[in-house]
C-alpha cells in the first residue's frame, strides 16, 4: 500500500472562514474581518481601498462564518466519524491578543482553543494549527502599518511563546503562515497591508514578507525550545507554472514566475535568500530592512516540513496575444492551460500537476511534504436522502478528490517522495476566501447558509462525507 502507516488524513479550515463570533470571547477586529462580500472585496484585499471597521453599507461574512465558534462540538464529531486523524484549523490572533499588542492575553481566547484541541484529541485527531491565517488585528494595522512595520516580529514572538507554552502536549503540528507568498497577490487581506498613493507597493510587500519570515524563523526556534517535539511548517500557495510552449523564453518565464513563490520557502527551508531574489531585489532597488541577528535565525531555524496547498498548475507565456486568456485560479495571474478543464469559478483542474508540484518541492528541499489545503469549489443542491433527511449527491467532488488522491499515491510508490498527511480543504462549507461566498461549497457537510448570510446553518453530510470515511478506513486503498 502506497500511503504509510500513520498518514494524516483529514480536513482544514481557517477560523476567519468559519469561526464567526468576531465580538464575543474578548475578540478583538482583524483585517480579515473588514473584507465585504461584494464589489468592494478585490479593492479591500488588495490594500487599495480601505475598510477598517465593520459598518452597516457592506455584508462582511466573516463576521459569523458558518458558527464553528458555538457549534465546534457538533463539528469536530462529523470529522471524527468520518476517521480523521488530524484536523488542520488556525487559531485567530485576535482571540488571543484583541489588539495584538495588549499586556496580557485573554484567557477566554486561551480556553476556547484549549476546549477545542482537548475535543480533538477525544476523537484521536491530532490538531495542526495554522498560527495566522491571513489574519492582522486591526489595531497594529491602524497603529503600526501591519507587517511593514518591525515592530511585528515582537508581538508574533509573543503570540507564538504563550500559544506553544498553553498548548504544550496539545498540539505538536504547527504551521507560521498560511500560505505566506499571498502576501504579494492579495496584500491586505494576507499581511495587513494597506497602501498610500504612489508607494513602490513591490517594495512594501518584500519588505513586510522579510519581517514575516524573520518571525516565521523565530517561531519555528521557540516551538522547539519549549517541546523538541514540536514540528514546525511553512505553508506555500502551491502549484507549478507551466511553459505554455516549449519556446526557451516561456519556460524561462515559467521559472521565474515559480522562483516568485518558491522564494519564501527557499528562505524558510534552506535559510538563507536566494541568489536569484537578491539579484531580483538589487535590480528594482528593494531595500529589505535587515537587522543584526536576521540572518543566523534564518539560517539556524529551518522549517521541519513544507506544507503547501494545491488546486491546480499554473501556466505562463511570453506569447502577448495569449495573455487575454487568463484564469482566476487561485489569485495568482495564470495563463489559461488548453489542456485542462476547469471548475465552475475557472480554476483549472490538473490532477497530475499535483504530482509535478509534489516532486519539484521535494527535489528541491528533501524535506516531508504536507499536502494541507486540496478540493473542489462547487455549487450543490441540497436534496431529499429518502430517509426523511437531506443530503447532497456531489460525486463531481469525489471525482476531484480521488484523481488528485490518486496522484498522491503515484508520487508515493512511483517518486519515492516522504508525504506526511493530506487535509481537503473546507470539510464543512465555509465562507470563501476569495469571493466571500457561500455558494462556493468544498465541503463533506453541508451548511444552510447563503451568500447574503441567510440560512438555519444546520449541518447535512453529503455523499462525499461517506466516500471520505471509507478512504481514511483503508488508508487511500479503496478510492
Ligand atoms: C487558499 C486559502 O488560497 O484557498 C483558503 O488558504 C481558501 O483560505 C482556499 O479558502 C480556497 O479558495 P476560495 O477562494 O475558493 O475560498
Amino acid at each position: 500500500m502506497a500511503f504509510p502507516e500513520g498518514f494524516m488524513w483529514g480536513g482544514a479550515t481557517a477560523a476567519n472562514q468559519c469561526e464567526g463570533g468576531y465580538d464575543q470571547g474578548g475578540r478583538g477586529l482583524a483585517n480579515v474581518d473588514v473584507c465585504p462580500h461584494g464589489e468592494d472585496r478585490f479593492p479591500v484585499m488588495l490594500g487599495l481601498k480601505h475598510i477598517s471597521q465593520v459598518d452597516s453599507e457592506h455584508y462582511f461574512p466573516a463576521l459569523e462564518g458558518v458558527d464553528f465558534y458555538h457549534r465546534w462540538k457538533e463539528d469536530i464529531a462529523l470529522y471524527g466519524k468520518m476517521g480523521f486523524k488530524t484536523y488542520r484549523m488556525s487559531i485567530a490572533w485576535t482571540r488571543i491578543f484583541p489588539n495584538g499588542d495588549d499586556a496580557e492575553p485573554n484567557e477566554e481566547g486561551l480556553r476556547f482553543y484549549e476546549d477545542v484541541f482537548k475535543e480533538c484529541r477525544k476523537w484521536g485527531i491530532e490538531p495542526l494549527v495554522t498560527i495566522t491565517h491571513f489574519d492582522c488585528p486591526m489595531h497594529l494595522i491602524q497603529e503600526y502599518g501591519g507587517w511593514k512595520n518591525r515592530k511585528l516580529v515582537e508581538l508574533y514572538k509573543r503570540l507564538v511563546a504563550v500559544l506553544f507554552e498553553r498548548y504544550k502536549g496539545l498540539v505538536r503540528y504547527w504551521l507560521t503562515f498560511n500560505e505566506i507568498n499571498m502576501i504579494l497577490a492579495l496584500p491586505f487581506m494576507g499581511a495587513g497591508l494597506t497602501f498610500d498613493e504612489g508607494e513602490d507597493q513591490t517594495a512594501s510587500k518584500y519588505r513586510a514578507a522579510h519581517h514575516e519570515l524573520v518571525a516565521s524563523a523565530w517561531a519555528t526556534k521557540i516551538a522547539h525550545e519549549v517541546d523538541p517535539q514540536n514540528r514546525v511548517g511553512c505553508m506555500l500557495a502551491g502549484g507549478r507554472f507551466y511553459p505554455l510552449t516549449p519556446e526557451p523564453a516561456d519556460v524561462l518565464e515559467a521559472m521565474r514566475r515559480d522562483n516568485e513563490n518558491y522564494f519564501f520557502t527557499d528562505v524558510q527551508a534552506r535559510g538563507a535568500y536566494p541568489a536569484y531574489a537578491l539579484k531580483f531585489m538589487e535590480r528594482e532597488g528593494i531595500d529589505i530592512p535587515w537587522q543584526e541577528g536576521d540572518r543566523e535565525i534564518l539560517a539556524q531555524n529551518t522549517v521541519d516540513f513544507i506544507s503547501f496547498s494545491y488546486y491546480s498548475s499554473r501556466c505562463a507565456t511570453t506569447h502577448k496575444d495569449e495573455m487575454g486568456g487568463q484564469t482566476s485560479g487561485n489569485v495568482f495571474a495564470s495563463v489559461k492551460n488548453p489542456y485542462l478543464k476547469a471548475s465552475e469559478w475557472g480554476w483549472q483542474i490538473d490532477p497530475t500537476g499535483l504530482r509535478i508540484t509534489l516532486n519539484s518541492l521535494y527535489e528541491r528541499y528533501q524535506k516531508p511534504l504536507f499536502v494541507v489545503e486540496n478540493g473542489l469549489g462547487a455549487k450543490d443542491e441540497l436534496v431529499d436522502d429518502g430517509n426523511g433527511g437531506k443530503t447532497v449527491i456531489d460525486d463531481y467532488r469525489i471525482d476531484y478528490l480521488r484523481s488528485h488522491i490518486k496522484e498522491m499515491d503515484d508520487a508515493i510508490t512511483y517518486d519515492g517522495v516522504e508525504l506526511w498527511g493530506y487535509t481537503t480543504w473546507g470539510p464543512i462549507d465555509l465562507v470563501s476566501a476569495s469571493t466571500g461566498e457561500m455558494s462556493k461549497r468544498y465541503g463533506f457537510v453541508y451548511v444552510d447558509r447563503d451568500d447574503a448570510g441567510k440560512g438555519s446553518l444546520e449541518r447535512y453530510p453529503k455523499k462525499s462525507f461517506g466516500w471520505y470515511k471509507k478512504v481514511i478506513a483503508t488508508n487511500g486503498a479503496d478510492l
